[in-house]
């Protein structure tokens, strides 16, 4: 036999490559703290039930903190020939605690282990992205409710439409991201539910509690179903699919960043320390933070595409196929992460320039729409009133004016029932405190709903 914990039944030792090519421990030794968790559990579980003497538990959760600190203080000593994490950990608590340390895996198998420790791990990070959502919020409420009256050009097709306040525009984003919250919330539900117990597929001979190791772990129960519980990882691609959806809306709010600081626009202004130079033109400020979360959306993506298609026509119940689950996931964590970090960090130090944006929504006829319902207010059909103000804009393009800077006879030309009640409508101020009904753009609705969202997160 060889002396792998699995050799017994083998007559040569593994091909070198084959070795390296199985091995997952490069990238899973990041789940070191929850495998030890869960094994502290599990020998706690066997304590109870008493499958191990109260002396060999204490031995076990002893030797688990000393491998544990071995651990983080960077002594450890990995072995790529101990293939993964897991048995990493217990050839080191047998190497020190002696024949003790091989009763740990009594009654487990690394299936159910591995699947206890990515949901123990993800379920952590959740707590951390759930956080960093919530500080994101906050800081787009609050720059919202600043800029409450600030007027903006709205925009559909990228064209002028209607005058906006910009924190309305806030609170759109602010809306995107309470949907992903809340999609986040709903997925921890999924994760936090225990495949421990279901060893290798069937379950095992011990007399184990589920119920006392998933109290231990903080699981809401354990899972219904062994052969299920080791081969789900429809958990994993939710948690994807959820970071894929708020990356896509970062990706739109980071699209939109990027063109307010161009000079062509010049709506904003980002604080110099989130933004970088270039190596030849002197005179550069590029806004670099939102530019890499647009980018960094793309491989988040890839990930979902990877984990789907890595579960896609897989027999029940293990396979090995699954320790590809971890990189996607893993790498998706640390970008989302970066991502709501860099938004978090950035949004309050956006400073708005309020006159570019005021200035940009009288140009582009944005109140044209308010003199056709100005009109229609006269008692002119909404379909005659749009004829009627269409001629008024031509007419401006030629002149080079805007509505509000034409004369009430100018105006007249185009419509008898147009009088000097008219410029009050034309004006941008005018426009936005007209909408006024709930989910509108006029100020006092903007500060009305950042109200109600600053309530609906401190609720949560
Ligand atoms: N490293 C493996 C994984 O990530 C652990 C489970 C291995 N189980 C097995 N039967 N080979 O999935």
């Amino acid at each position: 036999h060889t002396n792998q914990s699995w050799g017994g039944r083998f007559s040569e030792p593994t091909d070198a490559f084959v070795e390296q090519f199985t091995a997952s421990v490069n990238f899973d030794r990041r789940l070191y703290h929850h495998d030890i968790r869960g094994s502290i559990a599990h020998a706690t579980m066997l304590a109870r039930v008493d499958v191990l003497t109260l002396d060999e538990r204490d031995a076990i959760i002893q030797g688990l903190s000393e491998v544990e600190r071995e651990i983080e203080t960077g002594e450890f000593p990995w072995s790529v020939a101990l293939e993964d994490v897991h048995m990493n950990i217990e050839a080191r608590l047998t190497e020190k605690i002696g024949i003790t340390g091989k009763k740990l895996h009594t009654g487990r198998s690394r299936n159910d282990q591995v699947a206890t420790d990515i949901r123990l791990y993800l379920r952590d990070e959740i707590d951390a992205i759930d956080a960093e959502i919530a500080r994101l919020r906050r800081a787009l409420i609050e720059l919202a409710d600043a800029e409450a009256e600030t007027i903006m050009p709205g925009f559909t097709h990228l064209q002028t439409a209607q005058p906006v306040t910009f924190g309305h525009h806030l609170l759109a984003w602010q809306e995107m991201v309470a949907r992903d919250h809340q999609r986040l919330r709903d997925c921890r539900k999924r994760v936090n539910v225990m495949p421990l117990g279901a060893a290798a597929l069937a379950g095992t001979t011990y007399p184990i509690d589920r119920h006392v190791s998933a109290e231990l772990l903080g699981f809401e129960r354990p899972a219904e179903n062994s052969l299920d519980a080791v081969s789900d990882r429809d958990f994993a691609i939710e948690f994807t699919a959820f970071a894929s959806l708020l990356l896509m809306h970062l990706s739109r709010m980071s699209e939109e960043l990027v063109l307010w600081t161009s000079a062509q626009f010049a709506f904003i202004e980002l604080p110099d320390r989130f933004c970088t130079g270039s190596s030849i033109m002197p005179q550069k400020k590029n806004p670099d933070v939102p530019e890499l979360v647009r980018g960094k959306t793309g491989r988040v993506y890839g990930h979902l595409m990877s984990l789907l298609t890595l579960m896609k026509s897989q027999p029940l119940a293990y396979n090995k196929d699954n320790q590809e689950d971890k990189e996607p996931l893993f790498d998706t964590l640390d970008t989302v992460k970066g991502c709501l970090r860099a938004f978090a960090d950035m949004i309050p130090s956006i400073e708005a320039k309020a006159d570019n944006m005021f200035d940009a929504a009288r140009r582009g006829f944005s109140t044209a729409t308010d003199l056709a319902d100005y009109l229609v207010r006269k008692g002119v059909a909404f379909r005659d009133a749009h004829e009627i103000v269409g001629q008024s804009v031509a007419y401006g393009l030629e002149q080079g004016k805007d509505l509000s800077e034409m004369s009430l006879d100018e105006l007249k030309r185009f419509s008898t029932s147009i009088e000097d009640d008219v410029f009050a409508v034309l004006t941008l101020e005018g426009s936005v405190a007209a909408r006024n009904h709930i989910g509108a753009t006029a100020p006092d609705q903007v500060r009305a709903a950042a109200q109600r969202a600053r309530d609906a997160l401190a609720a949560l």
